[in-house]
């Protein structure tokens, strides 16, 4: 297979590379939504347009992973990382409602503070689920690639 004669320290970089990415738009709306004063209609605004930047570029991120990614490659490499593998993939349709949530309460009662403070709250809730979500997937790549290289302990 051909993405297998990919050198490993490439793949690897890669792949945090897209994770490095990610962080920086979820801590642009984290920045958007920390900022001092009143959440006006047009902060919020900003915030949903920036909560579906992010949730764009994660559904493609996803769709990457779902669809013979990195850790399939891992898998194929040391097959016992299957479950592991499945158990991560089966959290993404979870952490795209997370976000959905965020902006649906957002929209649903736009001139509330009190929506405001729950969004913000929710959206730090997701961030920190996306977090370890994506630490999952770099152990699980690590080791996948350490363990066939040998480098495993
Ligand atoms: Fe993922
Ligand atoms: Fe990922």
């Amino acid at each position: 297979m051909a993405s297998i004669e990919r050198s490993d320290p490439v793949i690897l970089g890669h792949l945090l590379a897209e994770h490095r990415e990610l962080f920086t738009l979820i801590q642009s709306v984290r920045t958007a939504f920390a900022e001092p004063g009143e959440p006006s209609s047009d902060r919020r605004a900003g915030v949903v347009q920036s909560l579906r930047l992010l949730r764009c570029h994660l559904r493609d991120h996803f769709s990457q992973e779902e669809c013979g990614g990195f850790m399939e490659e891992a898998v194929t490499r040391i097959p016992r990382l299957s479950a592991a593998m499945r158990s991560i993939l089966a959290q993404h349709p979870a952490l795209l409602g997370e976000l959905d949530g965020v902006v649906a309460r957002l929209e649903a009662t736009p001139e509330s503070p009190d929506s405001w403070t729950i969004a913000a709250r929710d959206y730090e809730n997701f961030a920190a689920h996306m977090t370890a979500h994506e630490r999952r997937e770099n152990a699980v790549v690590q080791e996948g690639y350490n363990e066939d290289l040998g480098l495993a302990e």
